[in-house]
């Protein structure tokens, strides 16, 4: 379709790319509806994950099979992959990439994929390398904007919590400067802020951000309050650190009571307690569809990249 092969990271995606996929994903919810297709028969998917997820691989797998394709899969892949016996990344995707046609990988260290991607022979997507980014869940994130809100141009979002670490807060805000009038309010602990290359990249592609210490102010302001966990495994024995850095934005009845009545609260889950039970119930609180759309977007991508 675009010729697009590897998905590393989500400043490769232009504004013209995107709405070729955000087309094709529309067109899958359809294709869910009516069970599914047989486009990628006979087509198999590796997802090689070595650090845990429950919607990224069950959604690549879904989306794999709802094309009539398989799936060969290893999780916990750091404890009971050859990863375990000493083999390199790099040895590994040399093997998988003669077992599958494309391959789902999951990393603990910041640019993985594009060393996967530098030898493999196959497709690679990015299903989230350490603390670098998550270019797939921006994607769905940012479909699930254009849904729920209609519209990308002019909108403006609240990202906040673990943003130093959070690769999913990193690919979004990547993303979202491919769009005109976007403005971006980072919201997070002091240990925890929006990193320099981020910044950096916001103002070399002229959109405006704030960092701002109060979240009820910018409630009432925004689109999207993108809410995000704070990473402990990042924090590795930094334990008393993590304990001052949680539980300082929730979004609970009394956040939301100030939030705009078009406004949605999203957040790439597993949530913790950054977001209130009870706001689960509020028509604004978009996470559990927003996370469905994974599967519509996976789908697209995966006939994108295997039919290109
Ligand atoms: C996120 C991740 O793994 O980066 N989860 C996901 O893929 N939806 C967010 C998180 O773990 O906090």
């Amino acid at each position: 379709m675009d010729g697009l092969y590897h998905i590393i990271e989500a400043q490769q995606f232009s504004r013209e790319v995107m709405k070729g996929i955000f087309g094709l994903t529309r067109e899958m919810e359809q294709v869910v509806s009516r069970y599914g297709s047989n486009i990628l028969n006979r087509r198999i998917m590796a997802t090689l994950f070595y650090e845990p997820s429950t919607r990224t691989r069950l959604s690549f797998e879904a989306s794999m099979y709802r094309l009539g394709g398989q799936v060969i899969t290893t999780e916990s892949a750091r404890e009971f992959s050859s990863a375990a016996k000493g083999e390199t990344l790099e040895d590994t995707i040399r093997i998988v990439e003669g077992y599958a046609d494309v391959i789902v990988l999951r990393h603990y260290e910041s640019g993985s994929a594009r060393r996967a991607a530098d030898v493999a022979a196959v497709p690679i997507l990015n299903a989230g390398d350490g603390p670098g980014q998550h270019p797939t869940q921006a994607l769905l994130d940012v479909y699930t904007i254009q849904k729920e809100i209609g519209r990308l141009d002019g909108i403006r979002v609240a990202l906040v919590g673990d943003l130093a670490n959070g690769r999913t807060a990193r690919s979004l805000a990547y993303l979202l400067t491919k769009y005109e009038d976007v403005k971006l309010y980072f919201i997070a602990p002091d240990m925890v802020r929006m990193k320099d290359d981020i910044k950096a990249y916001l103002a070399e592609h002229g959109v405006a951000f704030v960092e701002e210490e109060d979240l009820m102010k910018i409630m009432p302001e925004v689109d999207v309050v993108y809410q995000t966990r704070i990473q402990r495994e990042r924090f590795g024995d930094r334990i008393a650190d993590y304990e001052k850095v949680r539980g300082k934005y929730i979004i609970d009845p009394a956040a939301m009571a100030v939030l705009s009545d078009k406004a949605i609260v999203m957040h790439p889950l597993p949530r913790v307690d950054e977001i209130d039970q009870a706001v689960d119930k509020d028509p604004r609180a978009a996470y559990f569809r927003q996370a469905h759309n994974g599967v519509y977007i996976r789908m697209a991508l995966l006939q994108m990249v295997l039919e290109a």
